[in-house]
């Protein structure tokens, strides 16, 4: 927990104080009196922070400052320079040391900006990471399905308005957040624009609001200084609300407010404040069945309801499955190092037949799995054999045998007799509609056409 600090000065007095003061702050603080010694601990250590005085008895702080770049490229530079020298700090500042301080040094001071050189350093690290992961792992892999097509034609439609709000629906790992991730680069062409994730469903209430919308000072007990909340820093940008449908009621009533005007007030606060971010709700559960019970606001799935996206799981676009497979496979392969592996013929039958309830997400951890367990170059994904085939309707309710359900009459159109097997399934099931979506094998709004109440 005590990240290494490498303290490099000859000015005995004022390194042994300041190595003393920053021990006390629980760092661990190696001293170097000359470049030489610097070199020697650089060898036995990896600091996360050096504090670097400009003048050494063997050389000049500043041009050891690149060599140390290069050496430890995380590492964070406070450098020391010589009182009113100023050129000298903006030249530290300019070969990239993250702040400075000029003698004579106040303690406190000192300890400050090594903390604050350390946060920001811990910041970017998390950023870079963050980047990293999205923009190279990450890819949209394009798809070859109709209605996946139709879905990123209407993104393309909806990122020309980046003020409106839009509901992405979907099973679990169909993509939703992977589709918020997209329209947010296509609304916005500036990398730096904000993409702000918030998991509605991770933390109580009062957290919540205080994490969307920010609070003053004192708003409760551990508010002890005013906040912003991620509206604000979404400002101009997208907030991404995933799991919507756990926001707590009182919090629905705010965001409405917010989605209708685009101001709020801070928890606690009293003036109005306005964001421009671009609201992306995503959910999984079914919102029709929240509002009957009364969990979800209706006037809020009317708001957000104007631009609907209804992701449809992957075993209802079969076209996507293989494209999706290939490109997981071609990232992954580079980041396993696994350059010869490729799909085997049987792996690519037990992709076609396999009903994916966990999406594409499961599709990629079969395989992620794969490239880790099976040697071969040919896959063969045998987790697919074990694996858990879809409930059928027969096994997923004992008492309901297909053979049962009975047309009588001239024929009808297909279209007439899907609806009617729909309904009758329904009705054995008690009116559980999201049950009955799921022994059909189709997706919530899917059911609801197949039903004739879809829009
Ligand atoms: N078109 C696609 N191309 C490449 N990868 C995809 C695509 N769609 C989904 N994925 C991958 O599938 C996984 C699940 O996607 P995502 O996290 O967007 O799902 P989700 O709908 O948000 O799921 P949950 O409801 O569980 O949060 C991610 O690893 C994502 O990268
Ligand atoms: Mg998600």
């Amino acid at each position: 927990m005590s990240p290494p600090l490498l303290f490099v000065d000859d000015d005995r007095a004022f390194s042994s104080l300041g190595a003393a003061a920053l021990q006390r702050e629980g760092y661990a603080v190696t001293l170097a009196r000359s470049l030489h010694e610097a070199r020697a601990a650089l060898a036995r250590l990896t600091p996360a922070l050096v504090v670097l005085d400009r003048r050494l008895p063997d050389g000049d702080g500043l041009t050891f400052l690149s060599e140390l770049k290069s050496h430890v490229p995380g590492a964070g530079v406070v450098m020391v320079t010589a009182h009113g020298d100023i050129a000298s700090a903006v030249d530290a500042v300019r070969a990239g040391a993250a702040d400075y301080v000029a003698k004579p040094v106040e303690l406190a001071d000192l300890v400050l900006r090594v903390r604050r050189a350390l946060d920001t350093g811990r910041l970017k690290d998390r950023l870079a990471a963050a980047e990293a992961e999205l923009s190279g792992r990450r890819r949209l892999i394009p798809p070859a399905s109709a209605a996946m097509q139709r879905v990123l034609a209407a993104l393309e439609r909806i990122a020309a308005s980046p003020r409106s709000a839009v509901l992405l629906l979907g099973e679990t790992g169909a993509g939703k957040e992977m589709l918020a991730r997209h329209l947010h680069a296509l609304s916005f062409q500036n990398e730096d624009t904000p993409f702000v994730h918030v998991n509605c469903a991770a933390l109580p209430e009062q957290t919540v609001e205080s994490e969307l919308f920010g609070h003053e000072k004192g708003a409760f007990t551990d508010a002890r200084t005013t906040r912003r909340g991620l509206v604000e820093v979404a400002h101009g940008g997208t907030l991404f609300l995933d799991e919507v449908g756990e926001l707590p009621l009182g919090l629905q009533a705010k965001l409405l407010t917010f989605l209708d005007s685009g101001r709020f007030r801070r928890l606690g606060g009293t003036t109005e404040h306005s964001s421009s971010a671009r609201i992306v709700a995503a959910t999984n559960r079914d919102l029709p069945a929240l509002m009957a019970r009364g969990e979800f606001r209706e006037d809020l799935w009317f708001r957000l309801g104007v631009f609907r996206i209804d992701i449809p799981p992957l075993r209802e676009r079969h076209e996507d499955i293989l494209p999706l497979a290939e490109g997981i496979l071609a990232d992954l392969r580079r980041e396993l190092g696994r350059k010869d592996a490729m799909l085997g013929a049987r792996a690519r039958a037990r992709l076609a037949t396999y009903p994916f309830p966990g999406n594409v997400r499961e599709l990629r951890n079969i395989i992620e799995r794969a490239l880790v367990m099976e040697s071969g170059p040919e896959l063969e994904l045998d987790v697919l054999q074990g694996g858990k085939p879809m409930p059928s309707l027969a096994a997923a309710v004992p008492d309901m045998d297909p053979e049962s359900f009975v047309l009588a009459g001239p024929p009808r159109a297909l279209e007439d007799v899907e609806r009617l097997y729909t309904r009758w399934v329904l009705e054995r099931l008690g009116g559980r509609r999201m049950e009955a979506a799921k022994v059909l094998g189709l997706s919530y709004p899917t059911f609801l056409k197949r039903l004739g109440e879809g829009s």
